[in-house]
Order: structure tokens, then C-alpha cells, then sequence
């Protein structure tokens, strides 16, 4: 598994870096099949990175599909919700294509917001041939100090999902909201790129385990190879 990892003096310069990178491939994917299948991550970090992305020229941001690695069960109005955050940091400042906002739709029940969800993806995407999972272009990712990605949290029974692409899973009684939507580990793996951006001390730790010996219960360790955007206190 090769993963390609990327340091920066602090979580500004990383967040340029990781924008810059993101924007390349927009550019690449929609000169290649004229639209480009974005899965955006949540929580903190990444709120920086969307601010400087959506500043970068030369993006055909109303050919780019906005979906959601992982979404809390809660309003898009909440201050909890991914996606809340992504319309704050990027696309309140980009001009888009509403219809291709592809919402979470958290007003159902959790087991059938993640199957309609998963439905909206088998719709719009192309569908991978051998693991018949839809394929996101670029899928970024955060890392917990618990070693989570997306919302795959770990000793958690999606991590055996090998059908679903999507699913509705339990957070830690630590995590802000409990239930949530998550891309499973083969909807993950199918993706043409996977970019990791994460930053500070807290995530070091779990950043080793995913890039030297991985634990083997560490959900960020089993996504697949990716490229790793890293500040100075997370990197190994
Ligand atoms: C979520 C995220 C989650 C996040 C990590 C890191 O919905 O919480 O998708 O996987 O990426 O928890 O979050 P921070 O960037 O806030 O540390």
C-alpha cells in the first residue's frame, strides 16, 4: 500500500498544499470526463483548506459534484452539521451548481437516510466494475485521535460492512453527535484518490499507525493508500 505523505511547517502552509493538490485534480478529472465527484470530510481541519480552495483559479466549480464522506444526523442548519460547514468555508464563496450538492438527507431515520443516500450515489456515479461501488473521484479525509476516518469509529460494527457503500452507524459517547451516515470501507476504497489532511500533536500518533505498523483496529489505517497532507506536529 503506497502512500504519499506531504509535511508543511503548520496547518496554513498544509492547507494550501492539500488545496492546491485538490484543485489539480477538479481540473484533471473534469478535463478527463467533463465532471468531477468531490466526497467532502468534516470537523475542523479541513475549514481552512475549503477557504483557500475556493480562492484558486481556473475551477469549473458548476461541473463538480459536492457529496459528503460522512454526515451527522442532525439539520444541515446545525452547528454540528458537515455539510453546514462546507456551505460556510467553500461554497458560500464559489459559484456552484445547487443541483449538484448532493445533501445527506438527515431528515429521515438514520438506516434509511444512509440508504437513500447511497441510492442518490448509485444514480449519479459511475459504478466500479469490479467492487460495484460508486466511485468519488477525490475522497478527502480527516483522522481522529481515536484513529477514525470518515465515521468509521473503531470496534465499531460497520468496519465489517462489505456490501453497503453507505451506512448508518454510532459514534463514541465523545463525539459531538452519535448518529451518523458513513461511506464504508469498499465505497472508500473505490475511490480514484484518497487525501488525507490532518494537523496537530493530537493526531501523530494514529498518523504512525496509519503510515508505519497499523494497528489492527485503526479504521484510518484500512481505507486504502492515499496522499497524506500533514502539519509539523502531526507528521511522523
Ligand atoms: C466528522 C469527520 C471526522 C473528522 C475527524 C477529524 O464528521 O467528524 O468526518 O472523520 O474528519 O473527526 O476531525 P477534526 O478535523 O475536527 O479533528
Amino acid at each position: 500500500m503506497a502512500h504519499v505523505v506531504h509535511s508543511y511547517a503548520d496547518l496554513p502552509a498544509t492547507a494550501h498544499a492539500c488545496a492546491d493538490r485538490v484543485a489539480h485534480l477538479l481540473r484533471e478529472m473534469i478535463g478527463a470526463r467533463g465532471v468531477a465527484h468531490i466526497g467532502l470530510s468534516g470537523g475542523n481541519t479541513p475549514k481552512s483548506m475549503y477557504a483557500v480552495l475556493a480562492g484558486l483559479p481556473d475551477i469549473d466549480w458548476a461541473n463538480v459534484h459536492f457529496w459528503w464522506g460522512d454526515e451527522r444526523c442532525v439539520p444541515q442548519s446545525d452547528k454540528d452539521s458537515n455539510e453546514r460547514m462546507a456551505r460556510e468555508s467553500l461554497l458560500s464563496r464559489i459559484r456552484f451548481n445547487e443541483a449538484h450538492v448532493h445533501s445527506v438527507p438527515t431528515t429521515l431515520p438514520p438506516a434509511e437516510c444512509a440508504a437513500a443516500y447511497e441510492a442518490a450515489l448509485r444514480r449519479v456515479c459511475e459504478i466500479d466494475l469490479q467492487s460495484r461501488m460508486p466511485i468519488i473521484d477525490i475522497l478527502l479525509l480527516g483522522i481522529g485521535d481515536d484513529g477514525h476516518t470518515l465515521s468509521l469509529f473503531p470496534r465499531s460494527p460497520t468496519l465489517n460492512e462489505s456490501v453497503k457503500a453507505v451506512a448508518n452507524t454510532i459514534a463514541p459517547p465523545t463525539s459531538p453527535v452519535k448518529d451518523r451516515v458513513t461511506f464504508t470501507f469498499p465505497a472508500a476504497r473505490s475511490a480514484r484518490y484518497r487525501i488525507f489532511l490532518a494537523a496537530g500533536p493530537d493526531k501523530k500518533p494514529v498518523v504512525q499507525g496509519c503510515l508505519a505498523n497499523p494497528p489492527a483496529d485503526q479504521p484510518s489505517a484500512k481505507v486504502g493508500e492515499a496522499e497524506w497532507f500533514l502539519d509539523a506536529a502531526a507528521a511522523p
